[in-house]
């Protein structure tokens, strides 16, 4: 046997170090599973509440400013900038803002504007509508969308 087999048999003989790992595993997964559960139901608790909670539409009004004022006017009557106006838009079929020249695409979608509908659309404009031209990567925030939606629902 050469010395270095001999070193090697050495090593394999003393599995002391795995062996107390092995016995600390199911601790270790014992004393961190409440923690775990606790944070599998925070999760699906967000995730619950992030569409049904109800929008605040004074928030909303910032976010509209911030986020979609330069291409849309709200006000009734106000005039089709880069996008349509949107007075009303929460109940109106999409792409039937008189005076607009709207795409193929969102001419031919051919939906009414409901908050689910609008939800779905706000945070990724070209996946609900395809083709559409709103130059817009979408709102990414689920309270920021909830609220903006409270906020056009309440302009009609
Ligand atoms: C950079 C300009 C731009 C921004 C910013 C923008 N939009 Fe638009 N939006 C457009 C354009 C252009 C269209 C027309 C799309 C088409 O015809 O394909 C449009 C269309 C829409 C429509 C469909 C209207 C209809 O009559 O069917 C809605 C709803 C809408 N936008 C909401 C929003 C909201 C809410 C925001 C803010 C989060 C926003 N947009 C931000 C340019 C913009």
């Amino acid at each position: 046997m050469t010395p270095r087999w001999r070193a090697t048999q050495a090593i394999l003989a003393t599995p002391v170090q795995d062996e107390e790992f092995e016995m600390r595993l199911p601790e270790m997964i014992r004393d961190h599973m409440p923690v775990m559960t606790l944070a599998a139901a925070l999760v699906l608790a967000v995730s619950m509440n992030g569409p049904a909670a109800a929008g605040d539409a004074t928030a909303g009004k910032a976010v509209f400013n911030s986020q979609c004022a330069m291409c849309h006017t709200i006000a009734a009557g106000g005039p089709n900038l880069l996008g349509p106006n949107l007075h009303g838009i929460v109940g109106r079929t999409g792409g039937t803002t008189k005076g607009y020249n709207y795409s193929p695409a969102m001419k031919a979608a051919g939906f009414a504007w409901t908050k689910e509908k609008l939800a779905a659309y706000l945070p990724a404009p070209t996946a609900l509508v395809p083709g559409n031209k709103m130059p817009y990567a979408g709102l990414h925030q689920p309270q920021k969308v909830d609220d903006l939606i409270a906020y056009l629902d309440a302009q009609k």
